[in-house]
């Protein structure tokens, strides 16, 4: 089948890329060029484990073609909407001018009947409102949102856990939309639910999912921080709970909270959106969620600042610039919050990351000071604040750092650090709602 995928982000560069591992021939678009230079090079923009071979394997197949032109789009019969939605800058309302753009671009350049599958995160409406404009080019449009995760891209699209397809209230383009994203999904279908609905309901399924993950991780920190003041553990306090299936051990895990480029700003949109609807008040409770993840950032900052008697003039080494593990992505990153905190409280701060190093220079003005490796960034370090679980932290040895640091405090965000290990080691450790 002949595909395109406009936009090559993070999501976009991998369903592509996928897609032609599975057999169509797809052509991805961006208007960044240097981005296009690079993927069609066969050098991946981004950290995500197993795309690189993905992206090489393809491109020598022929069937992955990247360009910075739409008219090369033409062919295809079915096209993928896979820009970012970034929140806006002046509210929390989502950012939509690249929907709009990309759709914008791609229309003239579409043949008749085409299928336009819209992937990306918008507020519910965005669909139908697009959908005259897709008509009157002579395309069909259907909303198909993607729940893969960074660090598990290349996975996720291989084997998602389940396909939504929002289709159109007309019967006829429902039809079409239907047959042309089925053919697509054909090598997925065998093995995973898929589900048809109508545009809005598909849309919300993308927000839902992302609110509900962000409520199940705010609600363990929020309880872990009654757990700090009663001296109890939020660790084992997971793990009870978890065992009920109706909870779901999965999203529990306390620490510095969730960052990167979707939960934070999905759930901001989400109560945005339901505020124009007129039932803001449903969500009010994400605004909680939301401020008992910032008030993770803020006690870390608070411990540590009590553990070395005040910041100013204190060197605090931050491992981990990534939001997760197995990413090079530092949007909203709790270590960089984190490192901004400490610095605003006068210390002065080392951040490292294994794989962030190049993102953070991209990004620029980024809080603290980029150091490559850990040992190199913890020397004379009063303390150590773990703020990303990669493994490489988990395995660290507190004996061979302790001789490298001014003092011997670790604070571990992740909950990820052995307890007994780095206590054995003479250091003082202090965890998230950990005794
Ligand atoms: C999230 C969703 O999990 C995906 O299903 C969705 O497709 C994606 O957003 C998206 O909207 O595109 P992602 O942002 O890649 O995926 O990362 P998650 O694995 O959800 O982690 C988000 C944050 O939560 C990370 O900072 C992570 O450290 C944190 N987290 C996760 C916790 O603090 N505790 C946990 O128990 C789990």
């Amino acid at each position: 089948m002949k595909l395109s995928v406009i936009g090559v982000g993070y999501l976009g560069a991998v369903h592509a890329a996928t897609m032609a591992s599975v057999g169509h021939d797809v052509v991805a678009v961006d208007s960044d060029e240097g981005r296009v230079a690079a993927l069609a090079s066969g050098t991946a923009p981004f950290v995500e484990p197993g795309f690189d071979g993905l992206l090489r394997q393809t491109l020598d197949s022929g069937r992955l073609h990247f360009t910075a032109d739409y008219r090369d789009v033409a062919e295809a019969g079915l096209h993928f909407i896979a820009v970012g939605t970034p929140q806006r800058p002046d509210s929390h309302a989502a950012d939509l001018t690249h929907v709009y753009a990309a759709v914008g671009s791609l229309l003239p350049h579409i043949r008749p009947g085409a299928v336009v599958a819209g992937k990306s995160t918008v507020p519910v409406g965005t669909a139908s409102d697009l959908e005259g404009r897709v008509v009157r080019a002579g395309g069909v449009l259907a909303w198909n949102p993607e729940f893969l995760r960074e660090g598990f891209a290349v996975r996720d699209t291989l084997k998602p856990d389940r396909i939504v397809y929002g289709l159109s209230a007309d019967a006829g383009r429902a039809g079409v939309a239907l047959a042309r994203l089925d053919e697509c999904y054909a090598p997925m279908l065998s093995s995973c639910p898929r589900l048809i609905m109508d545009f809005a309901t598909a849309e919300l399924i993308k927000v839902a999912a992302n609110a509900f993950l962000a409520t199940k991780i705010s609600f363990i920190n929020a309880v872990s921080q009654v757990c700090d003041a009663a001296g109890a553990d939020v660790t084992l306090l997971a793990e009870a709970i978890g065992l009920d299936e109706r909870i779901g051990r999965r999203f529990l895990r306390a620490g510095v909270g969730f960052g990167g480029g979707c939960l934070p700003k999905d759930i901001r949109a989400f109560r945005d959106r339901a505020a124009d609807l007129g039932v803001g008040e449903a969500l009010d409770f994400l605004a909680d969620v939301d401020a008992v993840n910032d008030s993770q950032r803020t006690r870390a900052v608070r411990t540590v600042r009590d553990l070395l008697g005040g910041l100013a003039g204190r060197r605090i080494a931050v491992l981990g610039a990534a939001f997760k593990p197995d990413s090079d992505d530092v949007r909203t990153s709790p270590g960089l919050l984190i490192a901004a905190e400490l610095e605003a409280g006068g210390a002065s701060v080392a951040v490292t990351d294994p794989a962030a190093g190049p993102a953070l220079e991209a990004h620029g003005g980024h809080a603290g000071e980029f150091v490559a490796g850990v040992q190199d960034a913890v020397v004379g370090a009063d303390a150590v604040l773990l703020a990303t679980e990669w493994e490489e932290y988990r395995r660290l040895d507190p004996a061979q750092l302790a001789g490298l640091v001014r003092r011997r405090v670790v604070f571990d965000g992740r909950n990820a650090l052995d307890p007994a290990r780095w206590k054995a080691a003479g250091w003082t450790y202090r965890g998230v709602g950990r005794r």
